[in-house]
């Protein structure tokens, strides 16, 4: 078992005041919610405790209003679509503690739900301040602490981290789940595993790319991560995105990986793309050109995996039993440049007997708007960003570190 925290099924919180850390930390657009799948995700959690009389007092960021009350960054957006999708109302207080907060909850009845303002409107929940942390335990009046905000437990905050000095924490049912589906995929995973890594930068995601070096089976790269690997290995890449400081960094990766597989495999272990799509501009107007990786022209700019190299990913990847995929393959916000993500999506969600898990801000989002199916046609989409690659490069988070540790 990876995940080792006691959770709400280990304590006894039937007609207690519960107060629940959730990552509501959504996109907005015009007042409206555009993506809410941390807000579907958070629904289990609440239901259980609702469904054991708890009242539930809810607290969450969104954004960063670098510690100032701004209401481009309220909360109350999130307490109307929460309200929708528990089919009850919830109870929005315009702060996150003191008086108000205090009779919004001695008011509720059993299995009412309560949400906080953002907690960052308080330059203390950043800075992890012990007295801020003190003051919402009290007015929430809570007798648990329960910690489902899995996208933000990479960060030591007041709402992560010292709020747990004050009341006996425990982890949600999300937060559970997200660690153990990610650490069992690392550490015990059906094999094959193959990871798909791509997306815009090396430099973010050396711990990870190095975790996966040691554990999985193959690496397939692409995106803007692979022009940088092309470009290490000699290749002209014209005027495509990379960095091209990383020599000392992909040396390493190398390294690791002969000595992992051997000189004569590591291209087959570390798969690059034999083709990318190029374009001059990439506006949404220019069509996609394929173009082998050895003669791409100095004019170019590559912006998506190739077509030949989509076909050997995606037949590669056919044969794994699980993937982790962080990165997408391109430029995936333009549709001709999303041919990559979109095929390594497809054989994803329809290999039968995959378990499939997608992690990482862009790439998440990317798979919940190509899939029709929330999500659902994966194994599992990572809530988190910053707190799934952590997660995936074997740090520890805080967050989860905090909470009570069960019995072994
Ligand atoms: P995640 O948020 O899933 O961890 P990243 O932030 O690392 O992923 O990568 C997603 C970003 O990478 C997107 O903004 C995407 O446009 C960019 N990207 C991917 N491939 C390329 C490319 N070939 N050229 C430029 N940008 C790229
Ligand atoms: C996220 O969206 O990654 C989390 O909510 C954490 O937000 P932060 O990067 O602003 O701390
Ligand atoms: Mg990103």
């Amino acid at each position: 078992m990876s995940f080792s925290k006691l959770t709400i099924r280990d304590v006894p919180v039937h007609d207690k005041v519960v107060l629940v850390r959730a990552d509501y930390n959504v996109p907005l657009s015009d007042g409206k919610i555009s993506d809410d799948l941390r807000v579907r995700a958070s629904i289990p959690t609440l239901q259980y405790l609702r469904e054991r009389g708890c009242v539930v007092v809810v607290m969450s960021h969104l954004g960063r209003p670098d510690g100032q009350a701004n209401p481009e960054y309220s909360l109350a957006p999130v307490a109307e679509h929460l309200a929708e999708l528990l089919g009850q109302p919830v109870k929005f207080v315009d702060t996150c503690y003191g008086d108000k907060v205090t009779q919004a909850v001695k008011v509720a009845r059993p299995g009412d739900v309560v949400l906080l303002e953002n907690v960052r409107f308080h330059t203390e929940e950043e800075a992890n301040d012990s007295t801020f942390a003190g003051k919402i335990a009290k007015s929430s009046q809570a007798r648990y602490f329960v910690q489902d905000g899995f996208g933000v437990v990479h960060r030591a905050h007041a709402s992560t981290e010292a709020i747990t000095h004050f009341l006996p924490s425990v982890s949600g049912l999300l937060l559970e789940r997200e660690v153990t589906i990610i650490i069992d995929a690392m550490e015990a995973p059906e094999r094959p595993l193959y990871a798909v890594m791509g997306g815009a930068k090396v430099s973010d995601k050396i711990k990870v790319i190095e975790a996966f070096v040691e554990k999985a089976d193959k690496i397939l790269i692409g995106g803007a991560m692979a022009n940088t690997f092309l470009a290490y290995k000699g290749n002209d890449i014209g005027r495509s995105k990379a960095e091209t400081d990383q020599q000392v960094t992909l040396d390493a990766i190398y390294a690791a990986a002969r000595k992992k597989v051997g000189d004569e495999h590591v291209d087959e272990f570390l798969v690059l793309p034999v083709d990318v799509a190029v374009a001059a501009t990439i506006d949404g107007k220019q069509p996609r050109r394929n173009q082998k990786v050895d003669s791409i022209g100095e004019t170019d700019i590559a912006a998506d995996i190739g077509d030949l190299s989509i076909e050997r990913f995606t037949t590669e990847l056919a044969k794994a039993k699980t993937v982790v995929w962080n990165g997408t393959m391109g430029l995936a916000e333009f549709p001709e440049f999303a041919h990559g993500s979109a095929r390594v999506a497809l054989t994803l969600a329809t290999t039968p007997g995959m378990t499939s898990i997608v992690g990482g801000g862009d790439t998440a989002d990317f798979a919940l708007k190509w899939d029709g199916n929330e999500g659902d046609s994966f194994t599992h989409v990572s809530t988190g960003g910053g707190a799934s690659l952590d997660l995936m490069a074997g740090k520890k988070l805080p967050g989860v570190e905090a909470l009570l540790e069960g019995p072994k």
